[in-house]
């Protein structure tokens, strides 16, 4: 079985630079279903996620090469299939974005259950009564949801919450509906307005990405084109934390600063120096840092994708903090694995209340999904001694070059293979 290795204690220090944004890739590879040429999408992570969709959409008829480790050139003209495997679609949450693609561009899909990692019960409600709203049939049998059409017919669709895989694809799905669609209450995330702006950059006549009223004016067909994903924000929000963690000076580069804020201002609370320029963020870590309160929301709130990961920093902190959780209330199952390291994190409901000044020592712990396995290796970081992270196929789903990029950064961190 593989494991990562880290032996705590190095600080981090020095320069490292982001990959493409897991969740804009994952959104976008989909979204090339419905381009009528052939698109060239630059800067994807080389994760497993992506690899996963590059098969997916092969196996629906596109014709995918990747040219480069981060580049990856789809040609969908010819997709004519509308049923996705099931391996496939249980490889990733994303596989969900086929709906919305295929019903846009074949007037029909048939989409079993999303996988991805378990944070409770994940509906997708949302997704099919937007579907239906737009004049799609949609049922559900045996776990996979069957849509059809004649033609989509723009309308306007008001999301319960706001959230992100339904924001992005019923905007997918209505770039061929006649007419105007608007979705009111629409996710703002970094990762919606990056698969607006390229579904635009092909042909189609999307605005308001980005704010809570997104309008889409139906596009007969797109074309092909090339398109660059932006740099990831949880990716750099862990290795700002890992900064933090270790008391150490990283510069991270390649990142919009501006997706950061939530993070910055909240390492700035807790004592760490934080600069930033025009696509860079220094962190400096503080001794004595402070306890503090941190409460997940949607964008441009504090991400519930970087809330373990400062959960293993708050156990560092000067007296007890709080979390609130308030996107996926069992996003807390990490606990009993930082337990192993010595952390002491009590959790009530949706909070979740950490002990600081807490000397952490390294133990064999389990990723439970992937920021949860993101966030051990960063409680590694801190640990005294080794740190054994067991199921890895999780972070490898959403992080590039994990390993490489913390040792370049002065971590003692390896992949070893035990028995068990
Ligand atoms: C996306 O998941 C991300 N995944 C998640 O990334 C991220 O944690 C999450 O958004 C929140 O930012 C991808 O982009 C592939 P939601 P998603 O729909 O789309 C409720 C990571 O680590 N809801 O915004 O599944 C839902 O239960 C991960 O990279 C409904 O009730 O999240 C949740 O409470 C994991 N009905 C809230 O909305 C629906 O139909 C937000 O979910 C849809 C959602």
């Amino acid at each position: 079985m593989e494991y990562i290795s880290i032996k705590g204690g190095n600080r981090l220090c020095g320069k490292v630079s982001m990959s493409g944004a897991k969740n804009a890739s994952v959104a976008i590879l989909p979204a090339a279903i419905t381009c009528g040429g052939v698109v060239v999408i630059d800067n994807l992570p080389q994760i497993e996620d992506v690899t996963n969709l590059a098969k997916a959409l092969e196996s629906l008829g596109a014709k995918c090469e990747f040219t480069n480790n981060n580049t990856l050139v789809v040609d969908a003209t010819c997709v004519s299939k509308h049923a996705l495997d099931a391996n496939m679609a249980k490889s990733t949450r994303a596989s969900y974005y086929f709906m919305g693609a295929l019903l846009g561009r074949l007037g029909r899909a048939e989409v079993p259950q999303p996988g991805g990692c378990d944070l409770g019960v994940r509906p997708i409600d949302y997704h099919k009564r937007g579907f239906t709203t737009l004049g799609a049939n949609c049922t559900d049998e045996h776990d996979v949801v069957h849509l059809s059409c004649d033609g989509l017919k723009g309308a306007n669709i008001y999301l319960d919450s706001p959230s992100v895989g339904a924001t992005i694809n019923l905007m997918i799905a209505s770039v061929f509906a006649e007419g105007v669609t608007m979705i009111e209450n629409a996710a703002k995330e970094p990762h919606v307005v990056d698969t607006a702006n390229f579904l635009n950059k092909m042909g189609a006549k999307i605005t308001g990405a980005g704010t809570a009223t997104i309008r889409i004016r139906g596009v007969k067909k797109l074309g092909g084109g090339e398109y660059t994903v932006i740099p990831d924000p949880i990716e750099t929000g862990t290795y700002m934390i890992a900064a933090a963690i270790t008391g150490g000076d990283v510069t991270v580069e390649n990142v919009i600063p501006k997706h950061m804020e939530s993070l910055s201002s909240k390492l700035r609370e807790m004592g760490c120096i934080v600069e930033e320029g025009g696509d860079w963020i220094r962190v400096q870590g503080n001794e004595n840092l402070k306890a503090c309160e941190v409460k997940t929301a949607y964008y441009p709130g504090f991400p519930t994708d970087l809330q373990p990961q400062m959960a293993a920093l708050l156990c560092k902190a000067n007296g007890s903090s709080i979390i609130t959780e308030n996107i996926f209330e069992q996003r807390y199952r990490y606990a009993s694995e930082f337990k192993r390291l010595g952390a002491n994190i009590k959790i009530d409901g949706r909070m979740a209340v950490v002990k600081g000044n807490c000397r952490l020592k390294g133990a064999t712990v389990h990723a439970t999904d992937l920021r949860a396995g993101a966030a051990l290796i960063v409680a590694g970081l801190a640990a005294n001694g080794e740190t054994l992270v067991g199921n890895v196929c999780h972070i490898d789903r959403g992080y590039e070059r994990f390993e490489d990029k913390l040792r370049s950064l002065g971590a003692d961190i390896s992949r070893i293979t035990k028995d068990e």
